[in-house]
């Protein structure tokens, strides 16, 4: 099978498509024909493996996954003999941010991970794109105590984790300021935006309203820069450490001085978020934003795309199957 490889951290040109070893589920595993994975922000990580905190998950001297990738959407070529909760046909979706070597024409993944069915009349592209943004996304927003008719703002409203934030504070009955570029301000408000804020023309810090909770999806702001724009008790999460690794740090002191808080949460738990989007998908409650599209072949000019920071949504690299 085609797949991309690479043997050292590094930039996209450590990559190589080449052909490798088809995988062999083992007994809970399931086999899966790749159509379409992300490019994202993890997988820029675990690439060039920074920040090196990565590394104790990805490798500590080099990627122990000499095939990337962090989330699929695909069909189900094959099961391993202990497999009862998936069969061979089945449209499946999934992901997982340590690394799953879904860059590739197939992969294997165990049944009980995050792995779940494709709701109909979702395609691979859309699947593969409602993964790792709004997995961030989501273990974001659940780690704050949102009430219908929070107030919210969410700066970096278009990228991966920002379009997918925008969507799932709706969802919840967030009040929304969504901040983008001019050119993305009617994007923003078809996520469901209540009021936007174009930060080619406007400081987001100047404005006048009041939050319970900021959300900086792409980490260019920090706590000391937004603090006055919280009301009592408010939270910032960051999905960046900031100046310093300091939203390492300040979960901790603004604990302890007991009123607005930084908190820095560590996402976890894939399949809980599949689970969660695939109902979302269903119900036509949740719209990817796709950008590019490239085929694998061309996977490296896609790293150098989302590692410029400039895509809009998610990078989806399409694989095509023969039969
Ligand atoms: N903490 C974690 O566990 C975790 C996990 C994954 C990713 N991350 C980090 O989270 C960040 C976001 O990831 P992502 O995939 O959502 O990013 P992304 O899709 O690459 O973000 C691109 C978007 O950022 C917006 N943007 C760029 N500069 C901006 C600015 N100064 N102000 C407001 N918006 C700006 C752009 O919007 P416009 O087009 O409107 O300019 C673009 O749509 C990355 O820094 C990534 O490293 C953290």
């Amino acid at each position: 099978m085609k797949a991309a490889t690479r043997t050292r951290y590094g930039p996209p040109a450590v990559l190589e498509v080449k052909e490798v070893p088809k995988p062999c589920p083992k007994d809970r595993e399931v086999l899966i024909k790749v159509y379409a994975t992300t490019v994202n922000r993890t997988d820029c990580g675990i690439l060039r493996g920074k920040p090196y905190l990565i590394r104790l998950f990805t490798g500590i001297f080099g990627p122990s996954a000499p095939v990337p990738g962090t989330d699929f959407a695909g069909k189900i070529e094959a099961v391993g003999k202990k497999v009862n909760t998936l069969s061979v046909g089945d449209r499946v979706w999934g992901m997982h941010d340590e690394g799953l070597k879904s860059q590739a024409q197939y992969m294997t993944i165990r049944e009980d991970k995050a792995v779940v069915r494709i709701p109909p009349n979702i395609s691979y592209e859309d699947a593969a794109a409602s993964a790792e943004g709004a997995h961030y996304a989501y273990n974001f927003i659940t780690k704050v105590p949102l009430k219908k008719g929070s107030k919210v703002l969410v700066n970096g409203a278009t990228g991966a984790i920002g379009s997918a934030a925008v969507q799932l504070l709706k969802h919840f009955g967030a009040y929304v300021t969504a901040v983008g570029n001019t050119q993305n301000m009617k994007l923003i408000k078809s996520l469901g935006a209540d009021k936007t804020v174009d930060y080619l023309t406007e400081d987001f810090t100047l404005d006048q309203d009041r939050y319970h909770f900021v959300f900086d999806a792409v980490g260019k702001s920090s706590f000391d820069t937004i603090k006055h724009l919280l009301l009592p008790k408010g939270v910032y999460i960051s999905s960046e450490l900031g100046p310093g690794s300091e939203n390492l740090y300040l979960p901790l002191v603004t604990r302890m001085q007991g009123d607005k808080r930084v908190i820095f949460p560590i996402p976890m738990n894939c399949r809980r978020t599949i689970l969660f989007l695939s109902e979302l998908l269903e119900k036509g409650s949740f719209q990817p934003v796709l950008d590019r599209m490239y085929p694998l072949e061309k996977i490296k000019e896609a790293y150098t795309y989302v590692e410029s920071g400039e895509k809009t949504g998610n990078v989806i690299i399409q694989i095509p199957h023969d039969s």
